[in-house]
C-alpha cells in the first residue's frame, strides 16, 4: 500500500518534502503555501507537479491520504480539524495547540473522524533522546530521577506572529524526552515569569515574559525543571534535555553541537566520602538502522536527526492501521504541562493542576 502526502507551509516545511518523496510507502507528494512564489520555488527544485495556492484547495482536490502541517502556531489547531474533518490523516508541527479547549477539541475530533494525528516532535526521535533510551533501558542510569530541559532561543527579527508569544506554549522539546522517558504525565506546575517583555515585544499574545523558569511534578515523584525563553536572554541558541538517574546521567552540552556528557556511579569505596563518578564526552548516532535504508542518509540533518523518523513514523502508522506514537492524547500530555505553565506564571507562581488526558 502507498499513500499520497501534501505538505502545507514550505518554510521548515521544505526539509520534510524530500524525505516523503524518497519513502517507499508514498506514491505523489504535493506542496502548499499561502505565498505562491514559494510555492513554486519549493515544487520546482524538487520536480514536483501537485501544487495547491491553499490548504482550502488542497482538500478539495479529490484523492490524497494525508496532510502534514507546518503552519505557523496559531493555525495548527484549526487547519488539524479542516484536515481531519476532510477525512484525511494528520501530522502537525508543534505545539498541538495553545489552549486546553483546543486540545480537548483536537482529541474528540480525531477520534471521531477515526483518521491518524501526530504531533511531530522532533525532541523524541533525535539522537540524543535514542541514546538517552537505551542508557536507561540497558540499566545504566538505574532508577530515574530527575530532569532538566532548556530551549533558549532569541525570537528578535522572526516574523511578527511570534512577539509576545508565551515560551511556555512551546515547552514540547525541552519536556516531552522527559515525560516519554519518564512513560509518565505531568500531575501540576509551578512556573516564574522573568524579564516583563519590553513594550516592543509584547506584540498580540499582551504582556508577558522574556524567560519563563517552571517546576513540572511527574506523576510517580519525579520532578522537572524546565526553562523556556525567546526574549531579553542574552546567550546563545540551546534547545535540550538532561536525564538523571541514580547510577548515571546523560547532560545537554552547554553549547549547541558540543558534545554529551555521560556520568556512571561506582560503587561507595570503603573509607570514601561521596561516590567516585566516571565522566566521558558522548556524540550519539541515533538510530538509522530503525529506517528504511532510503530515508537513512536524512539522518545527518537538523534537529537531531529526527526528520526521517518522524515522516517514517507518521507513514507507517497510517499504512499499518495503527495509533502513531506521539498520537492526540499524547500530543496533549506533553502540550498542555506548557499551557498550565504559562498560566501559573500569570499568577505570580500559583500551583496548576494539568489535565489527565488517559495516555495508556
Ligand atoms: N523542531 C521543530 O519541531 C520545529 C522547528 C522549526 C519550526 N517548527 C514549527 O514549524 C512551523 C513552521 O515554522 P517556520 O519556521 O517554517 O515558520 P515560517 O513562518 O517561517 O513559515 C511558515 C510558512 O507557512 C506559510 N503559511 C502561512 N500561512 C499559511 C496558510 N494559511 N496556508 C498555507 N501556508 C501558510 C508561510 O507562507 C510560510 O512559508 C511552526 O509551527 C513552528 O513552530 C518546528
Amino acid at each position: 500500500m502507498s499513500i499520497d502526502v501534501i505538505v502545507v507551509g514550505l518554510g521548515f516545511g521544505a526539509d520534510f518534502v524530500p524525505i516523503y518523496q524518497a519513502h517507499e510507502s508514498v506514491g505523489r507528494v504535493a506542496v502548499v503555501d499561502s505565498d505562491p512564489a514559494r510555492t513554486a520555488a519549493v515544487a520546482d527544485r524538487l520536480g514536483i507537479a501537485d501544487r495547491f495556492d491553499s490548504l482550502e484547495e488542497a482538500l478539495a482536490a479529490p484523492g490524497w491520504d494525508a496532510v502534514h502541517l507546518l503552519t505557523p502556531v496559531a493555525l495548527h489547531a484549526g487547519q488539524v480539524q479542516q484536515v481531519l474533518k476532510s477525512g484525511r490523516h494528520c501530522a502537525s508541527a508543534v505545539p498541538m495547540a495553545t489552549t486546553l479547549d483546543d486540545l480537548d477539541q483536537l482529541i474528540a475530533t480525531q477520534e471521531g473522524a477515526g483518521r491518524n494525528y501526530m504531533m511531530m516532535e522532533t525532541a523524541v526521535y533525535s539522537r540524543e533522546y535514542f541514546h538517552a533510551r537505551s542508557l536507561l533501558d540497558s540499566g545504566r542510569l538505574g532508577r530515574l530521577a530527575y530532569f532538566r530541559g532548556e530551549h533558549l532561543q532569541n525570537l528578535d527579527g522572526f516574523p511578527p506572529y511570534w512577539l509576545g508569544y508565551p515560551p511556555m506554549h512551546y515547552v514540547t522539546h525541552a519536556l516531552s524526552p522527559a515525560l516519554a522517558l519518564a512513560g509518565s504525565r505531568v500531575e501540576s506546575v509551578r512556573c516564574l515569569g522573568s524579564s516583563p517583555l519590553t513594550p516592543d515585544r509584547i506584540g498580540v499574545a499582551g504582556p508577558g515574559y522574556g524567560t519563563e523558569a517552571a517546576l513540572f511534578q511527574l506523576a510517580g515523584e519525579l520532578v522537572a525543571n524546565v526553562t523556556m525563553s525567546f526574549f531579553q536572554l542574552g546567550r546563545s541558541y540551546l534547545e535540550g534535555f538532561s536525564v538523571y538517574g541514580d547510577e548515571g546521567a546523560l547532560e545537554w552540552p552547554q553549547l549547541e553541537g558540543g558534545p554529551m556528557k555521560e556520568f556512571a556511579m561506582r560503587p561507595l569505596e570503603p573509607g570514601r566520602r561521596g561516590r567516585a563518578v566516571d565522566e566521558r564526552d558522548v556524540r550519539p548516532d541515533g538510530a538509522p538502522e530503525l529506517l528504511p535504508v532510503s530515508l537513512r542518509p536524512f539522518t545527518a540533518g537538523g534537529h537531531g536527526g529526527s526528520h526521517p523518523h518522524l515522516v517514517h513514523e507518521f507513514v507507517s502508522s497510517i499504512v499499518e492501521e495503527r495509533r502513531p506514537r506521539v498520537d492526540a492524547r499524547t500530543a496533549a500530555t506533553w502540550t498542555a504541562p506548557g499551557i498550565c505553565a504559562h498560566q501559573s506564571a500569570l499568577q505570580g507562581g500559583a500551583e496548576v493542576l494539568v489535565p489527565d488526558y488517559g495516555i495508556s
